[in-house]
């Protein structure tokens, strides 16, 4: 039987792109999204992939959604930790509400997602989570010191979980996007993008497509040895 893949925020941008190439590789996908249901049905009517809300920084709704779609679906065997928000601003304007919600979401949103479905792969024998991590978490970014501590955080969370499913075939990975062509990277004020971008090597942004194909090999069954690791995928802007 085909094995099941939970997306979160698995409706737009990397997500959308993420969700596809799973099914496109005989994943039962199914896609979690929190807030935009017209894009969520837009995209399950093009790609036929159903769609769960919820918000993945709720801890209660990821155990009641994952277990719903457990039910309706199938147990979960893989886990793409996507969702994630920015709240930007230099920390003198940032408030501890955009500090928080960006940590509830981005970093919370792993725990919570890991919480309802590690046991099962663990007791199953097998599993992948791919988390979704940045460049803006390895290097640091101005401007972003909510975004960059969760993105960094999943750095650490996934090397520490890694750890714990290895004796039970669960890997647990992350990559690492740099600039990708999304809404996200658009809604960055122009003549920021364009610095970023000036620094980029390969001289362009990325492409979700880019970020997917990783996820495909991390979640293969080929990639059982590799646990722990971070892949970066920025077009050279970083050598980590
Ligand atoms: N390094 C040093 N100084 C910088 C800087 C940088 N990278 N960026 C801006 N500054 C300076 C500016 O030159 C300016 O200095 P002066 O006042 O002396 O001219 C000062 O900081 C204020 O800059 P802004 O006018 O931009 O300040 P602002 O308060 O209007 O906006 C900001 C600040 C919201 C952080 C804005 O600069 C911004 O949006 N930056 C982009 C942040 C970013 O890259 N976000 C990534 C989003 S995409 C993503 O996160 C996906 C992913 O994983 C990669």
């Amino acid at each position: 039987m085909a094995r099941v893949a939970i997306v979160t925020g698995g409706t737009r941008g990397i997500g959308e792109a993420i969700s596809v190439a799973l099914k496109s590789q005989g994943f039962t996908v199914v896609a979690n999204y929190a807030g935009n249901a017209e894009k969520a049905k837009a995209f399950s009517d093009v790609t036929g992939i159903p769609t769960y809300r919820w918000d993945v920084g709720d801890h209660q709704a990821c155990l009641d959604g994952c277990a719903q779609v457990a039910s309706e679906v199938g147990p979960i065997d893989v886990v793409i930790n996507n969702a994630g928000v920015t709240r930007d601003g230099v920390l003198h304007k940032m408030t501890f509400e955009d500090w928080n919600e960006v940590m509830r979401i981005n970093l919370g949103g792993c725990f919570n997602m890991a919480k309802a479905t590690f046991p099962g792969m663990r007791e199953r024998g097998w599993g992948r989570i791919v988390n979704i991590g940045s460049i803006n978490g390895q290097a640091g970014q101005y401007g972003q010191v909510n975004y960059a501590a969760a993105k960094s955080g999943i750095h650490g969370f996934t090397k520490a979980l890694a750890q714990e499913g290895a004796k039970f075939g669960v890997t647990v990975n992350a990559i690492a996007p740099g600039y990708i062509d999304t809404d996200m990277v658009a809604a960055v004020p122009a003549p920021v993008l364009e610095k970023i971008v000036a620094k980029i090597p390969v001289g362009r942004l990325g492409h979700a497509e880019e970020i997917a194909r990783g996820v495909v090999f991390l979640c293969s069954e080929q990639a059982g040895f590799v646990t722990g690791s971070t892949m970066s995928i920025n077009g050279g802007q970083h050598m980590y």
